[in-house]
């Protein structure tokens, strides 16, 4: 199983360096099989000594150059970060990343190398529209999408769960899994409101091969716990 942690905007350098520390504590007390992926703000990037792998949360596709506020590959290089998260609804809703810019930014990293943690989902309106609907959704999001990369894990996080506390049904869950599963080989993440109270549940659906949690990772006993369960 895969359990990821998305901080978003939320910790800092310190802070991630404490996480991380207390985290490699509990890895080594319990030996656990998870792959664990933490993705600290670009801030807290640094070259840690830790079985998890950090990535990025968001980069510029360019190495180096005048894009003010961006980071880029030489950036991660420093570090030696070679994973990032591609098409988080967030970046897609606040920062206006179309589905070009994704596609586009995907591309870029593909090339380089990276292992990517790609992220679909639809909002409420489309899933109050029904299964078919969902799914013309979050193939569009697909499109441009090399979905036979290697090195690629899709995370299937519903808009109207991300940060709502109200986590999808099981119901909902399987039946997006099993019907994106038709489409795509790659591991699957379900994300949106995971938490410590419905992991267990969450990581039982047929096709879910792992995580990605927000609110609920910021605490390091939290995300440990889910890891574990
Ligand atoms: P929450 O776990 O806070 O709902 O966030 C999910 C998410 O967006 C992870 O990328």
């Amino acid at each position: 199983m895969i359990f990821a942690a998305n901080f978003k905007t939320n910790h800092t350098r310190a802070t991630t360096q404490t996480y991380i520390q207390e985290l490699n504590q509990k890895i080594e007390a319990t030996s656990t099989p998870n792959d664990i992926y933490i993705f600290p703000p670009a801030t807290a990037l640094n070259k840690f000594d830790t079985k998890a792998t950090v990535g990025t949360q968001n980069a510029y596709p360019s190495k180096n150059g005048a894009y003010t506020g961006e980071i880029g590959v030489d950036q991660l290089d420093e570090f030696a970060i070679k994973t990032i998260l591609i098409g988080h609804s967030e970046r897609r809703e606040h920062l206006r990343e179309s589905q070009e810019i994704v596609a586009e930014k995907f591309s870029f990293f593909l090339n380089e190398g990276f292992e990517i943690i790609y992220c679909i989902g639809e909002p409420l309106e489309i899933r109050e529209q029904g299964d078919k609907a969902v799914m013309e959704y979050l193939l569009a999001q697909f499109e441009g999408i090399d979905t036979t990369y290697e090195n690629l894990i899709i995370a299937y996080e519903p808009i109207w769960a991300i940060g709502t506390g109200r986590s999808a049904t099981v119901e909902e869950i399987a039946s997006t899994h099993k019907a994106l599963r038709a489409s795509v080989t790659k591991p699957l993440l379900y994300g949106g409101s995971a938490k410590p109270a419905n992991i267990k549940e969450i990581i039982s659906i047929d096709n879910v091969d792992g995580v990605l949690v927000g609110s609920a990772s910021l605490n390091v006993e939290s995300f440990f716990e889910m890891v574990t369960t």
